[in-house]
C-alpha cells in the first residue's frame, strides 16, 4: 500500500490514523507506552497483526521510559506497563502473543545492561513488525491456490495492509490472486458500526484497482442465496485449538449462511493468532464497546437517547463452519485440532 500502516523511527511510533481514512490522510505519533495503549484501544490502528506490532513497539517505548531505574525496579517497572497495555483490546491474541513475545527478550537477558536491552528490545519489535509482512506473503501465496479464476470473493471487515504492517491476510490473498491475473471480482461487506469496510477495504481496493462493490452488510445473505458468491475470504483476532474463531461482528452469521448454500468459507490468519492455551472458541473474551459507535454515526446521534445497546465487537465462528485455515504455513483443514497443532 501506497501509505504505511506504523513506522517507527528514533523514539517515536507514528500511526496511520484509521479513524480518519478514508477522507482524511493523518498520522498519530506515539512517544509514550500510554500514546500507543491508547491508539489501540480507540481504534486508530486495528486489526489483530496491527496491533501486535504496534504492542511491540509499546514494550520498547515503555522500556525507554524507565531506562533510568535500577535494573530490578526497570524490569518489574516494565512488566507492569505492559499488564496495563494488555488491558487496551482484549480478543485480538496478537496483542497478548507480541507482548510476551518482547518479555521473553527481557527473560533471556537479565543479566545484560539496561541499554543493551533497549537495544535487543528494538530489534525484536523490528523482527516482529518485519516478519509480519513475510508472514503475510506466504499466506497469500497459500490462499492463491485455494481462489478459482475469475471467482466472486466476499469479504468482511478490514483484514489488508491497514490491519497488518503490509498486505494483508484475507486481503493479501485477494490481492495475491489479482496480480496473478484471475479476474477475480470482490464483494466488501461495510461493517457496521465501525465501517471498516466501507472505510478502509474499500479504500484499499480502489488502490490496487481490484474491481470491487461495496454492500450493506445485510445484503450478503441474498446475494450468497442467489449464488453470487464463489468464496468467502475473512480473517482472525484469536483461533482457538480446535478452530473456533473470534473475528469480526457478523462473521458468524456470514458462516451459517456459507453453510446453508455450500459456499466455501475460509479463515486467513497468521500462526501467532492461534491461541494454543485455549481448547475452544467458549474461552474466548469478547470485547464490548461503547454504545456511542451504534447510536452515532460521525459525532452526530442517530438513535433516540435512552435506548439500550449491545455493541460486541466480535463473534465466534464454530469450526465446523470453516473450510480451512490459512497460515504462513500452509492449509489447515477438519479436524483442526489435529491439523493446527502440527503449526505449534
Ligand atoms: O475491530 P478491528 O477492526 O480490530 O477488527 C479487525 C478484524 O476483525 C479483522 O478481521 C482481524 O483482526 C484480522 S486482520 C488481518
Amino acid at each position: 500500500m501506497k501509505y504505511k500502516t506504523l513506522d517507527f523511527s528514533g523514539d517515536e511510533l507514528k500511526l496511520l490514523d484509521q479513524r480518519k481514512l478514508p477522507l482524511e490522510v493523518e498520522y498519530y505519533n506515539c512517544r509514550t507506552y500510554l500514546d500507543i495503549k491508547f491508539a489501540i484501544s480507540d481504534m486508530i490502528v486495528r486489526g489483530a497483526p496491527a496491533i501486535g506490532a504496534t504492542a511491540a513497539y509499546g514494550v520498547y517505548l515503555v522500556a525507554l521510559e524507565y531506562r533510568e531505574l535500577e535494573k530490578e525496579d526497570f524490569i518489574k517497572a516494565v512488566k507492569k506497563a505492559n499488564e496495563d497495555l494488555l488491558s487496551a483490546r482484549p480478543t485480538a491474541v496478537n496483542l497478548y502473543w507480541a507482548i510476551k513475545r518482547m518479555e521473553g527478550v527481557i527473560d533471556k537477558n537479565k543479566n545484560s545492561t539496561t541499554d543493551e536491552l533497549l537495544r535487543l528490545l528494538l530489534e525484536e519489535a523490528n523482527t516482529i513488525a518485519e516478519e509480519d509482512i513475510i508472514t503475510n506473503r506466504k499466506i497469500a501465496a497459500y490462499g492463491n491456490e485455494i481462489v478459482p479464476e475469475g471467482a466472486v470473493i466476499l469479504t468482511h471487515c478490514n483484514t489488508g495492509s491497514l490491519a497488518t504492517v503490509d498486505y494483508g491476510t484475507a486481503l493479501g490473498i485477494i490481492r495475491e490472486a489479482h496480480y496473478a491475473g484471475k479476474h477475480i471480482k470482490v464483494f466488501a461487506d461495510e461493517t457496521r458500526p465501525r465501517l471498516q469496510g466501507a472505510r478502509l477495504t474499500a479504500f484499499e481496493l480502489l488502490e490496487e484497482g481490484i474491481p470491487a462493490t461495496l454492500i450493506p452488510d445485510s445484503v450478503a445473505a441474498t446475494l450468497i442465496r442467489d449464488g453470487k458468491i464463489d468464496l468467502i475470504l475473512v480473517g482472525a483476532d484469536r483461533i482457538a485449538s480446535n478452530g473456533d474463531t473470534a473475528n469480526k461482528i457478523g462473521t458468524y452469521m456470514l458462516s451459517e449462511i456459507a453453510k446453508r448454500f455450500d459456499v466455501p468459507f475460509y479463515v486467513a490468519a497468521p500462526v501467532s493468532t492461534i491461541d494454543f492455551d485455549i481448547m475452544d472458541g467458549s474461552e474466548i473474551v469478547i470485547e464490548e464497546r461503547s454504545s456511542e459507535e451504534v447510536t452515532h454515526i460521525n459525532g452526530i446521534r442517530i438513535a433516540p437517547e435512552g435506548i439500550d445497546v449491545y455493541n460486541p465487537a466480535f463473534d465466534v465462528t464454530p469450526a465446523e463452519n470453516i473450510s480451512g485455515i490459512i497460515t504462513e504455513k500452509g492449509i489447515a483443514g477438519k479436524p483442526y485440532l489435529e491439523s493446527l497443532a502440527k503449526f505449534k
